[in-house]
């Protein structure tokens, strides 16, 4: 696929119509169905998806042919294939076939096999994963680290591992999803504030403290929103915290190992690193693999989590193999190496985010590896989509109920492997298809 990086931007079809039923409603239609049949519940929702495959405008579930490169080849459940430029996969500085990464997996493969075969609550902490979390530890400046099967596990079982029913979260509105069900499944005494709105996460935690001294809170937030590409002020959420009472938990899914000084990510950037009190994240964006992790200052409360957080209590542990290739990916980012990617992966952000503003097109959020293109209409979003792959770059659509309604967007996720002559092409095509959607959107509404 490497010939790809040369390419133009490649010549359209004229582009086709698409059926109303294909670009009206949301997967949010399909979710609080009443009815005694399960099977016809998800049939509704399989349907409306059909009708969308069929008009090539439901770009999930793709299946990639090959590595996750800066070019790739997609393949969309209509059979049909894309190759091109590829700013839909989470390989942040590019790590998925780094000699050294597979030479880690081959070698923990031949020492150790392939399983864990347990749970860390019983006998699956593989010796490499206690290195790991030392590692890790070190990274982030907080003693404790407890690994998970994955980042959503992580989120998930932090929250529901330290939370009971009378106990409240505070959590910024736009928190990942594993946040959010960890926080229901947790508590009915969940409380949102509005995104990065440090006045109003004040006034919650006040008013949740005054009316309940005495439950404990744990205030949730991210360090790079997944979809917006923000980031909240650290310090102040950490002082707030500890003001009124509770525990402050930042998921660095999207900003570890490739941003900020040594990789340290937001934390580091905020001088906030060892001064939070629980950190969790992934290992299944920069670091090229699948897991995750909740770090803390606390022996009590890494062991507490092990055996009350169910997603790690009882699901295997991860593999040596997963392991030994976090291990050699933080070998990496600690290096002068990692320093030389996360500086082209910065280079190749900037690059992407000053062409398409070029071409007149908003981008949400600062510079980071996630680039979210304000594509608006839903409508409108899924033709453009679908104009673009065929154009030759492939980037993954969010939209409704992922972010609010008509606010959908291109969430481009860019690669150290990437360069800016990359992105102004991708620019190129955006803004194209762009362009050919609203044609056919306006040749709809005759
Ligand atoms: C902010 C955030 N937290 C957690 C996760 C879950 O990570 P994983 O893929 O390791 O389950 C994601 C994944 O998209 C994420 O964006």
């Amino acid at each position: 696929m490497d010939e790809l990086l040369d390419m133009p931007a490649a010549e359209t079809a004229t582009p086709t119509q698409a059926d109303p039923a294909a670009l009206q409603g949301s997967s949010f239609d399909y979710l609080l169905r009443p009815g005694a049949d399960l099977t016809a519940k998800a049939r509704a929702f399989h349907d409306w998806a059909s009708t969308r495959v069929k008009h090539g405008v439901f770009p999930y579930a793709k299946r990639l042919g090959g590595r996750p490169g800066a070019t790739a080849e997609l393949m969309l459940l209509d059979g049909q294939r894309h190759a091109g430029l590829n700013y839909s996969s989470q390989e942040y500085l590019s790590l998925a076939r780094h000699p050294a990464v597979c030479a880690a997996a081959q070698q923990a493969m031949a020492r150790y096999g392939v399983h864990s075969a347990g749970s860390t609550a019983l006998a699956g902490n593989v010796e490499e994963a206690l290195a790991l979390e030392a590692e890790l530890g070190a990274l982030l400046r907080m003693p404790e680290v407890l690994l998970f099967p994955t980042g959503w596990a992580a989120g998930f079982g932090a929250i529901k591992g330290l939370v009971r029913e009378t106990d409240h979260v505070v959590m910024d509105q736009l928190a990942h999803n594993c946040l959010h069900e960890g926080a229901r499944a947790a508590t009915p005494n969940l409380h949102l504030h509005r995104h990065l709105d440090m006045a109003h996460a004040a006034r919650v935690l006040q008013r949740v403290r005054q009316r309940d001294p005495h439950n404990g809170i744990l205030l949730v937030t991210e360090g790079c929103f997944s979809m917006d590409a923000d980031s909240p002020d650290l310090k102040r959420l950490q002082a707030l915290a500890r003001e009124h009472g509770a525990l402050l938990m930042v998921d660095v899914a999207h900003d570890l190992g490739c941003l900020g000084p040594d990789g340290t990510g937001q934390l580091g950037l905020q001088q906030m690193l060892g001064e939070v009190d629980l950190v969790m994240g992934s290992f299944s964006k920069t670091f090229a693999s699948n897991g995750g992790f909740v770090a803390c200052h606390d022996r009590a409360i890494k062991e507490y989590l092990r055996f009350y957080a169910s997603p790690n209590t009882f699901s295997n542990a991860l593999s040596p193999v997963q392991v030994a290739i976090v291990r050699a990916c933080l070998a990496v980012v600690r290096s002068a190496e990692g320093q030389q990617r996360r500086d082209r992966l910065m280079h190749a952000i900037l690059g992407l985010r000053a062409a398409l503003t070029a071409q007149g097109i908003t981008v949400l959020g600062q510079p980071s590896p996630i680039v979210p293109v304000l594509l608006g209409d839903d409508a409108l979003a899924r033709l453009a989509c679908r104009e673009m792959s065929q154009a030759g770059l492939l980037a993954n659509l969010v939209e409704y109920p992922a972010v609010s309604l008509n606010s959908a967007r291109l969430r481009m996720q860019v690669m150290a492997d990437h360069t800016p002559a990359l992105g102004e092409t991708a620019a190129r095509i955006v803004a194209d298809a762009l362009r050919r959607a609203q044609a056919l959107a306006g040749g709809a509404a005759h």
